[in-house]
């Protein structure tokens, strides 16, 4: 995957991470969870929503990918 964050320390992927459970469930698990990295590999279709992400922007710990978790091209 290109584009991967640069931050040290463990990271995760978040799949459809712009829907309702994910959006909320990101910046949660950031704040709790410092010394991770969040990969969040949405398609960003008509139920995504990244208001609750907007925070998030620039965090070099978070990077949002537009792609289908279908496709194996992200
Ligand atoms: N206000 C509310 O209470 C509310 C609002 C929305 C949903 N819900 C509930 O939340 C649950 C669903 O939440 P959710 O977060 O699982 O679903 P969601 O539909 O909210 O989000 C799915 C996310 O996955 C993405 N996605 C879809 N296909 C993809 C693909 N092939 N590759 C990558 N990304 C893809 C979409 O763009 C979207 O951002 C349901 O139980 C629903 O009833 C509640």
């Amino acid at each position: 995957m290109k584009n991967m964050p640069e931050e040290k320390g463990p990271y995760i992927l978040v799949t459809g991470g712009a829907g309702f459970i994910g959006s909320n469930f990101i910046p949660y698990f950031m704040s709790t969870h410092p010394d991770y990295r969040i990969i969040n590999l949405d398609i960003l279709g008509y139920a995504a929503n990244t208001d609750n992400l907007k925070e998030l922007a620039g965090n070099p710990r978070y990077q949002l990918v537009k792609g289908d978790v279908c496709s194996g091209n992200c």
